[in-house]
């Protein structure tokens, strides 16, 4: 249904997040006042969602540098296929093989709970990613309202975050919570609030995940654990969730400073390929 404010085609996707937005050919350059409206109905649903796309790399890049600056990949030198043609703004997700090696990143199986780039001082604002190849099943992207996510503690939890700080640590190299009790000079990491402020709507989001948050900062081990676990309780919480099934040529994009998303597992015989290019952010305040 036609929103009379915006003119865009907008329809909610679920009650916690995610809109469909219709009738918007994105490999067309954008006015400004459709990219204005596409801006607000980003900040208030959070995840949006565009089908039946055909979209060059370059078409991608142009729609997203409508919302800021695309950003760069953080992928360590030495984990970069070799070649000229890397792009370093273009990051393709996928399980498919070229001569043994994977074209792409992230490639097979579940993924937990995350927010892109949570380890950096700046963490990228937002995500775009167009489906190019899907399997058969499965391989379906989650996300969760973290706004709603922090809502939903008691006032006594709510109060108990005030002022604290997590340790965000991501391994490109596997896709578990990286063990911190060696040395983690290695691995990207930062320290980040547990809540944030989110820099343009003023509301405030839950700021951890399974996947990247590995401890509170300033706590003894056991009740960091106890308290990650109760804050991790979003994740199981479907009425905070958008379970999206992907057809090819959707775009989706997303808000990573209030939202966390998630993959379903597929066959790993099956090709997969979504290409991804994000936005640049700024370090974020509780
Ligand atoms: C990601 O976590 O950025 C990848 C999501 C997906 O493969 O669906």
């Amino acid at each position: 249904m036609s929103d009379t404010l915006t003119g865009l085609d907008i329809r909610p996707l679920s009650d916690s997040l995610g809109a469909e937005i219709r009738g918007v050919d994105l490999s067309q350059p954008l006015d400004d006042a459709t990219a204005a409206a596409i801006r607000d109905a980003w900040h208030e649903h959070i995840v949006l969602l565009f089908r039946d796309q055909d979209l060059s790399e370059d078409d991608q890049v142009a729609f997203a540098e409508k919302f800021g600056t695309v950003g760069t990949r953080s992928r360590p030198a030495s984990r970069r296929p070799e070649g000229a043609d890397y792009n370093a703004s273009i990051m393709l997700v996928s399980n498919i093989k070229k001569d043994g090696e994977y074209i792409g990143s992230l490639p097979d199986g579940e993924m937990w709970f995350h927010h892109d780039m949570c380890y950096d001082p700046a963490p990228h604002k937002g995500t775009f990613l167009y489906a190019m190849e899907l399997p058969s099943s499965g391989g379906n992207t989650l996300f969760a309202n973290m706004y709603a996510a922090y809502d939903r503690l008691s006032d006594e939890t709510k109060a108990r975050l005030k002022g604290l700080t997590a340790l965000q640590i991501y391994d490109f190299a596997t896709r578990e919570v990286v063990d911190i009790s060696g040395d983690i000079a290695q691995y990207k990491h930062c320290v980040q609030p547990v809540t944030v402020t989110h820099p343009v709507t003023g509301r405030r989001a839950l700021y951890v995940n399974p996947l990247i948050t590995a401890r509170i900062e300033d706590m003894p081990d056991d009740e960091s654990r106890a308290l990650l676990d109760e804050l991790f309780g979003f994740t199981d919480d479907k009425s905070l969730v958008y379970e999206h099934e992907w057809r090819l040529g959707d775009v989706l994009m997303w808000d990573n400073w209030c939202s966390c998303h998630a993959r379903t597992d597929f066959p790993a015989s099956d090709r997969r390929m979504l290409r991804r290019c994000t936005i640049k952010g700024q370090p974020l305040h509780e």
